[in-house]
């Protein structure tokens, strides 16, 4: 067996579950020791969830990359570590073997060294989905650096208030990224962030679509000429940076029901181990096998399933640049069938969309080559599930539902691929070292099995976050403080009478929409800060497509206004200050919004409003004017 820690039967799952329960450092000291360190640790774990302080396997010294690529070297130089599939259906593909992208990380380290980037510096990354991306993120990683990955669909300002939050000194871009048929100015949108930037000193650009763009002398390099530079110099081999278990690997923005997105910290060790037992364990990789994780690199998902996990496990891991539906909606087929792919893992709000466009795309396309289904993001409704098994995994396939958050570095609760049992629309039973518990409203534990909760975590795992960059209170607040002693994931779920989990979404202001954490509150302030905007109130309300659509409820400064032309605005503002997958799907102009006595919106009437369910507004008394409540279903039945 490849991998000694590979659960490969229902009973080996409960064995080390119960194992990690009762002895988690006996359990994760020895999950570690199968790992390359430079130093071994002095404990496995130390931890409270007052301040919060987590710590795992301090004192040991590593480095992520070593793990990713060093230790394949001797007996997978030659295997494929990354293919690369383009937007374009015919332009070549390509492969980096494990000796290759030990080479090319190392010469983009010895870029960024060259360009004076120092351990502990933030690096923001904002790049198509192309194979330098991930080099881009490894040579952070050999050299110490800290890498801010930014999903190439945010806009200027999105990025500048990212940009400030880390205090980041180098950006990495390109020219231009190809998504579909449309091709989007990532270097335009860079230089308009950094308007206003007081820290970012460097701009490392590599060429992708050939746009015509501005380079800023002194500040902007080309990466191709830098490249040629180190080359002249020799291109020094760069030993992987001894990093501290605890350092900081990387911070990930996420949206949370603040209007401000929050930094979310993960660090080298602890994210480590637990991205690669989770991609072994869950998928049930093997190796050889091809790994097709659809996800954005800007994502978590993407970070620990396409990178991560699959580069220390010594897997072929597949990254595509374009989407499911262009230039027809048989692409995903298309590349299943190109690469025989083993593993695909995507979101439901892919398969939902793939689905609308009926079995033709996939007719004549051989998907033999598939052994497990994956999906990530969102709750999976059972005739997405059903679909995606029978016409994809033709019946033969497990699908893993996989529950997690960007800030538990991995997955969290998942059946194994064909190993534990699966039911649809369930995430099932927890991953070994996660121990869930649901609460009522009061924070009392609701024991017992066929009940309801909000969905906690009563002990620390590897891959936990560690804090929010620069505002550690923060952290303490959104996830520790709510239930004491617990960390609260802000989802509902709910607890069947055989123990098994299903998530059934946010309990909190943050809505997901085609698998994309937005908060209403960022959403608000966007429109708000259009000039002829008074107020507005935002809510998710289910979507065929996205899972939950944007609904803003919006009053105007100035009645006589035209209507189309003002939602015009408000949409290009929110797509300004956001990003396109902020933009409301429905807008409703009324004339007040609904608030109690003390002035706290009702959002739980406009929830109901939205999904159309007005026939039981519940209580409304409470409210400060009853009667604007039926001027707003008026208004939008209008
Ligand atoms: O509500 C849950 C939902 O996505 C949220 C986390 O979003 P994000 O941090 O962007 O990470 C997405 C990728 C891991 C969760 O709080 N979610 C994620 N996976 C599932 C899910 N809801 C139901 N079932 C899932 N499998």
């Amino acid at each position: 067996m490849n991998y000694p820690y590979q659960l490969t039967s229902y009973e080996a799952y409960k064995a080390a579950y119960q194992k990690s329960i009762a002895e988690p450092e006996v359990f994760w000291g020895e999950v570690a020791a199968h790992f390359t360190w430079q130093k071994k640790w002095d404990s496995v774990l130390s931890w409270n969830f007052q301040d919060p302080k987590v710590q795992w396997f301090a004192g040991a010294q590593l480095n992520i990359t070593e793990n990713c690529i060093d230790r394949h070297l001797a007996t997978r130089a030659n295997q494929a570590a990354i293919v690369w599939e383009s937007n374009h259906p015919n332009e070549d593909s390509r492969t980096l073997t494990y000796l290759e992208l030990y080479h090319q990380v190392q010469q983009f380290a010895n870029v960024l060294l060259n360009n004076g980037v120092q351990k502990g510096d933030r690096v923001c990354i904002y790049m198509g989905m192309i194979p330098e991306l991930a080099i881009a993120t490894l040579a952070c990683a050999r050299i110490g650096a800290i890498h801010s990955v930014i999903f190439g669909g945010f806009s200027a300002q999105a990025i500048a208030d990212r940009l400030a939050d880390a205090g980041a000194k180098y950006i990495i871009t390109c020219d231009g990224a190809y998504r579909g048929a449309k091709d989007i100015p990532l270097k335009e949108v860079i230089d308009e962030a950094l308007v206003a930037n007081q820290t970012v000193q460097r701009v490392i650009v590599y060429m992708r679509t050939k746009t015509t763009i501005t380079m800023m002398p002194q500040r902007d390099v080309w990466w191709e000429e830098e490249i040629q530079k180190v080359q002249d110099m020799g291109n020094p081999p760069v030993e992987p940076a001894a990093m501290d278990a605890e350092d900081i690997l990387f911070i990930l923005y996420t949206s949370g029901s603040t209007g401000k997105p929050k930094g979310v910290v993960h660090t080298t060790a602890g994210y480590m181990v637990w991205t690669n037992y989770t991609f072994v364990n869950v998928f049930q990789y093997q190796p050889g096998q091809i790994h097709f994780c659809t996800a954005d690199i800007g994502w978590i998902t993407g970070h620990s399933y396409i990178i991560y996990g699959p580069l220390s496990a010594g897997a072929t891991t597949l990254m595509f640049e374009g989407i499911p539906t262009w230039p027809n909606a048989g692409r995903f087929w298309e590349i299943v069938e190109k690469y025989k792919v083993d593993i695909l893992y995507t979101a439901p709000t892919a398969i939902r969309s793939l689905m609308g466009c009926g079995l033709e795309p996939i007719q004549g396309k051989d998907l033999s080559s598939l052994k497990v289904l994956g999906s990530v993001g969102e709750p999976i409704n059972e005739e997405a599930w059903h679909w995606y098994h029978e016409y994809i995994g033709q019946k033969r396939c497990p699908i893993v539902d996989t529950w997690w958050q960007t800030e538990t570095g991995g997955v969290m609760i998942s059946n194994l691929a064909g190993i534990t049992p699966e039911k649809p629309s369930y995430a099932t039973f927890p991953l070994p070292g996660v121990q869930p518990c649901l609460v009522d409203e009061s924070g009392l534990e609701i024991e017992g099995n066929g009940v309801n909760g909000n969905l906690c975590i009563k002990f620390p795992w590897p891959g936990m976050i560690r804090t929010t960059y620069n505002d550690h209170e923060r952290c303490r607040q959104t996830y520790f403080s709510t239930y004491p002693n617990l960390y609260f994931t802000g989802d509902g779920c709910l607890r069947d009478e055989n123990g098994m989990y299903r998530i059934t979404g946010r309990v909190d202001d943050v809505l997901n929409v085609s698998g994309h954490r937005i908060g209403t509150a960022e959403v608000e302030n966007a429109i708000n800060s259009h000039q002829g905007v008074i107020e507005s109130a935002v809510v998710g309300y289910p979507h065929d497509l996205k899972g939950q659509g944007i609904f803003a409820y919006v009053i105007l400064a100035n009645s006589a206004f035209n209507e189309e032309e003002s939602k015009k605005e408000i949409t290009q503002t929110v797509a300004k200050l956001i990003g396109p997958i902020a933009k409301p799907d429905q807008i409703l102009f009324v004339p007040g919004l609904p608030k109690t006595r003390s002035g706290k919106i009702m959002r739980r009437i406009l929830r109901k409003i939205a999904e159309g369910d007005t026939g039981n507004l519940g209580d409304i008394s409470t409210l400060l004017d009853p009667s604007l409540v039926n001027l707003i279903i008026k208004e939008k039945k209008r």
